[in-house]
């Protein structure tokens, strides 16, 4: 299936390794927006609905050690397809800005460059679930694997964190998605915008707004 963008609202994405500090910009992103008078619809992957929480559960369980990475390809992708079914697109249609934590790149990623499954057939299983949608805008907050996995440790204030089924993976794992989303990022240039999330808090923010803010001008959101 071939890609597109969508005609309605406007569909951002925040992508990056574990600890990038995505939630946290999305957050004060949807709080800059509402300044201006704009309600963003904002998700979260897996999750978002009633179907993608129950995956996410499954997905995340750090007692699921045998799960292959084709079985989560398909889970993330069946949570996404739910997704875009139930929130996504309807909230595209009606004219609002969608703010998604993470979308089909953290798949061609995650499961693809770092999983070791082919990251073409990824992409194609997912614009199959999601009828081809992309997001408009795609940042990708950029951290070493190291420094992300550092950040998630000081947030949990424990010297060893459980973290997740997929924080627990090795530092060689984090280090080929901080690689893998580069190199998307570089096959899909205009839509990819690169932010170093080393920076504090508000310069990073300074930044995606500098990025997002041209955006909703031009399809006279904001002024
Ligand atoms: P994350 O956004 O880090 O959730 P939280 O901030 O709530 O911990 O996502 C959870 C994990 O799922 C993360 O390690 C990345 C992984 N993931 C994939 O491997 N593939 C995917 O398609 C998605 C959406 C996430």
């Amino acid at each position: 299936m071939k890609p597109n963008r969508n005609r309605g609202g406007v569909f951002i994405s925040v992508e990056g390794p574990d600890g990038a500090g995505k939630t946290t910009q999305l957050q004060m992103l949807q709080d800059k927006l509402e300044e201006h008078g704009l309600e963003a619809v904002m998700t979260r992957e897996p999750g978002g609905t009633v179907i993608g929480e129950q995956i996410r559960k499954i997905l995340l369980d750090p007692k699921f050690t045998e799960m292959t990475v084709i079985c989560e390809v398909l889970l993330y992708s069946a949570a996404r397809a739910q997704l875009v079914a139930e929130v996504i697109r309807p909230a595209l249609l009606s004219g609002q800005v969608v703010l998604c934590d993470r979308f089909v790149d953290s798949s061609t990623v995650y499961q693809g460059y770092a999983g070791a499954e082919d990251p073409g057939r990824i992409k194609e299983i997912n614009l199959w679930a999601v009828g081809g949608l992309l997001p408009d805008r795609t940042i990708l907050l950029n951290i070493d694997a190291e420094a992300g996995l550092d950040r998630l440790r000081k947030k949990r204030q424990g010297p060893a964190p459980a973290g997740d089924r997929m924080e627990q993976k090795a530092l060689a794992f984090h280090r080929r998605v901080q690689e893998g989303f580069l190199q998307l990022a570089s096959q899909e240039a205009d839509r990819f915008c690169i932010i170093d999330a080393a920076q504090d808090l508000k310069a990073v923010h300074r930044s995606i707004w500098e990025d997002v803010r041209p955006l909703l001008q031009e399809r006279a959101l904001i002024t």
